[in-house]
């Protein structure tokens, strides 16, 4: 889809479709009233008389208006106007892409985006259209024998800003809303993909693809690797499968040789069943997105690579299957780590934390300035904070904070769970130094707690994504998320120097 900022006035503006906003109670925002008296007041005749509102979530589209040179114009409801913020304004983006999808519309001019969103500028409101725009153009169809329904037509988006004042910062927006929504997009193709392709070996083969086409480093280490090193905890997840395991590692050089990398390590389970500790049938087939935290990785570097943001960064990425076998590791196996400590295999289930320990204790070899893993770790944390917004956990508070205000920033949003020491007792193993699982309260922490004794050499976060990677139900599919975040947070790293 190509997008442009246009600084025209809607009247003037020819095209298949002209998007302006109505307030409740039938109140005509500026651009929808500068186009009305261009149509005669023709739209707001059609407002008198109740066809539109202004409610929230309603559009009216209208044809061949006479004295306004587009083809059609879409009404949108924006609901009250003291209460216009940014739910009701993405809610309308949204609802807006969604009328037109049936229509034939090709090229759109949006008269949505200098609306004031409340403690919001308009740089935000360019960013979250582009994100909405590709979002609603997405589809994986890839699978079906043929595409089924109907194609998007929407080609080209026009963002009509009238304030030319904000010029450099809109066109800043715009690439960057760009760049994470083909970020995201590539998180979505690989969380989709079914698990019988997208294996550990596939993404290595990605990751490699990846490489080449930004000019990344690649390496990856297989499984005699593996064991040369010492990585009994990653092997032990790995045993159940017949897909050999992989730790990828893709190097993104855009700052000084002498600046320390930022590293995203993702959990890439291909395939969670449970391994011996078996999951219930019911909705297993949605655990192909547990590489979700992987392809959250993919997709940041790919955004942060189009923005060639002069920054470090790495990308380490522990993929294997969690199946049950005959070889497959039993409750109560004891493994080493990577890190020498040995733990005890309590329940196979969780077995991101065994992959990540060893991870995460690789990746001390690059020096890193700080660590960021993201995976969709514990069912727990969706218990706790369900689809809205990611768990975050760290030893370092102000990079925390760092990640909370990049999801703020993106609404990509995320929360701060306690890591507190009390909730380290629950690891406690009669027969090694720490047992893989905790008790049945407080699942998010615990698991974070486990990852705190493999990181205590750096600045590190956990980003839980078990609630935000992934939509069930009728809508079912990956949701792209945290790339905005994660892109957010580089970007905002970026600028310091
Ligand atoms: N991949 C799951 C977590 C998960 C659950 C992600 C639901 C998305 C939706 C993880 O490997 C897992 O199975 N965790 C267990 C941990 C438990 C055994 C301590 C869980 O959450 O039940
Ligand atoms: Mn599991
Ligand atoms: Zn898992």
């Amino acid at each position: 889809m190509d997008f442009a900022i246009r600084s025209d006035n809607p009247e003037k503006y020819r095209s298949d479709c002209i998007v302006v906003g109505v307030f409740e109670p039938r109140k005509l925002t500026e651009a929808a009233r500068v186009l009305d008296e261009a149509g005669k007041g023709h739209l707001g005749r059609i407002v008198d008389q109740g066809d539109m509102d202004g409610k929230p979530n309603t559009t009216l589209l209208l044809h061949g208006i006479s004295g306004i040179d587009s083809k059609r114009v879409l009404l949108v409801g924006l609901g009250k106007e003291e209460e216009f913020g940014e739910k009701v304004f993405l809610d309308a983006v949204r609802t807006t892409f969604k009328a037109l999808q049936p229509t034939g519309v090709k090229d759109v001019g949006l008269y949505l985006t200098e609306l004031t969103v409340k403690g919001r500028d308009i740089a935000w409101n360019v960013l979250q259209t582009v994100i909405l725009a590709e979002e609603s153009a997405y589809r994986f169809d890839r699978l079906k024998s043929k595409p089924d329904g109907r194609q998007p037509s929407l080609a080209k988006v026009d963002i009509g800003i009238t304030d030319t004042f904000t010029a450099t910062a809109v066109e800043t927006a715009l690439q960057q809303g760009l760049a994470i929504a083909h970020g995201m997009k590539v998180t979505k193709d690989l969380g989709n993909l079914a698990p019988n392709i997208c294996t550990p070996s596939y993404l290595a083969g990605q990751a490699e693809e990846m490489a080449r086409t930004f000019s990344l480093k690649f390496s990856v280490l297989e499984e005699k690797d593996m064991e040369e090193l010492g990585m009994g905890a990653l092997l032990a997840v790995a045993r159940g499968s017949h897909q050999p395991a992989k730790l990828i590692v893709l190097e993104y050089h855009g700052g000084k040789d002498s600046e320390k990398p930022v590293a995203l390590v993702g959990k890439g389970v291909t395939f969670d069943a449970g391994g011996i500790s078996l999951k219930p049938a019911a909705e297993m087939d949605e655990m192909k997105y547990d590489m979700g935290g992987a392809a959250s990785v993919f997709g940041t570097l790919t955004a942060v690579a189009e923005l060639k943001l002069p920054i470090n960064v790495i990308g380490v990425i522990p993929t294997t299957e969690n199946l049950p076998g005959g070889n497959a590791t039993k409750p109560g196996d004891v493994v080493t780590s990577l890190s020498g400590q040995t733990i005890e295999i309590l329940n196979t289930d969780a077995e991101g934390r065994l992959i990540l320990c060893d991870a995460l204790a690789y990746t001390e070899r690059y020096d890193p300035e700080v660590v960021v893993d993201i995976a969709t770790l514990t069912g727990a944390c969706v218990v706790a904070l369900g689809h809205v917004v990611s768990g975050v956990m760290g030893n370092d508070e102000p990079l925390v904070q760092e990640l909370l205000q990049a999801g703020e920033q993106t609404y990509d949003r995320a929360w701060h769970l306690p890591l507190f020491d009390e909730y380290q007792e629950q690891l406690k193993s009669n027969f090694a130094d720490t047992a893989n699982i905790g008790s049945r309260w407080g699942g998010a922490i615990t698991a974070a707690c486990f990852l705190s004794r493999f990181t205590r050499k750096f600045r590190w976060a956990h980003l839980d994504i078990a609630g935000t990677a992934w939509k069930s139900g009728k809508e079912k599919g990956a949701t792209g998320r945290p790339v905005p975040l994660l892109t957010q947070f580089l970007i905002s790293r970026a600028n310091k120097h």
